[in-house]
């Protein structure tokens, strides 16, 4: 059994980054990356200084804007369009969620659509169910890396998503599609899901409900993501998985910290890259 090191393997993709940022440095601007946040959510305050620090340590340009809480819709659609404008911002990302005032659809329908790096926009989500896509959601491009790097079997295996979230498990599904992945997606409502599970060479799980996927859900040697970010009644992180019966099924298995958690903000960073480079019309 391999426990998949989403440390490990996002710091050497971090490594790749920051090696292309120099080189592009070379020749012209470095990508830039501005982060709205609205209100004092201390999670999203967390993962937005997060994604400010790791595009310092990457040389990405980085701008954090903190709005309070009581911003109006309006005043934060105008501040978009600032950003939409200026040509050192190279991807724009509004973390969510909103405060409950604000609609997050306009505002992530406001995002230029070449700047949108978190790939909400209609056209965006689009791409990617074509299998055109322009940027991959940042959590199941994580999660792709690392089945690639972990020489996971996609192609003709079956791989159970569960969570239909539009940030995870939709594209998720559509990922593990265009690679030729017998992909099944459950959700709250799905009857019986135990058989659902069981079949699974690959298990995505998404939902946010801690320790819910047991190793009796899991076929023998089946490849298992946690994408879960819970928090225990005690305070402690922990995953949908039930790590130590998993681990005694599974082939591979993410941990929680330290899986899909690191993966999410490199996969931001490269969006931002290629955002730069598709709007410098320069090869991507
Ligand atoms: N909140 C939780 N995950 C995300 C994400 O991937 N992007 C944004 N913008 N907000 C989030």
């Amino acid at each position: 059994m391999t426990v998949i090191d989403g440390r490990a393997i996002s710091a050497s993709i971090r490594n790749e980054i920051k090696a292309e940022v120099a080189k592009m440095k070379e020749r012209g601007p470095v990508p830039g990356l501005a982060v709205i946040i609205v209100g004092d959510d201390p999670a999203s305050k967390v993962y937005v200084r997060n994604k400010g620090r790791a595009c310092e340590e990457a040389g990405i340009y980085s701008e954090i804007i903190e709005l309070p809480e009581k911003t109006e819709q309006g005043e934060l659609l105008g501040i978009i369009d600032k950003l939409n404008a200026r040509a050192g911002i190279n991807g724009i990302l509004v973390q969510l969620p909103l405060p409950r005032h604000i609609d997050e659809k306009a505002v992530t329908a406001r995002i230029l659509p070449e700047k949108d790096v978190d790939s909400f926009c209609d056209e965006n989500v689009g791409k990617v169910a074509v299998g055109a896509p322009r940027f991959l959601p940042c959590t199941p491009a994580g999660v792709m890396e690392l089945l690639h790097r972990s020489g996971a079997c996609i192609e003709g295996c079956e791989c159970v998503v569960i969570g239909r979230s539009n940030i995870v498990g939709k594209p998720m599904a559509m990922m593990l599609l265009k690679e030729n992945g017998t992909v099944t997606v459950c959700h709250s409502k799905t009857k019986n899901l135990i058989e659902h599970t069981r079949r699974a060479d690959i298990l995505v799980s998404a939902i946010g409900k801690p320790k819910f996927i047991t190793g009796e859900m899991i076929k023998p040697g089946a490849v298992v993501i946690d994408v879960g970010i819970n928090r225990t009644p005690d305070g402690k992180i922990c995953g949908d998985v039930d790590f130590d019966s998993a681990a005694k099924v599974a082939s591979m298995i993410t941990p929680v910290p330290g899986g899909v958690g690191p993966m999410t903000i490199t996969m931001l960073l490269k969006n931002t890259i290629t955002a730069a480079k598709l709007q410098n019309d320069t090869n991507v």
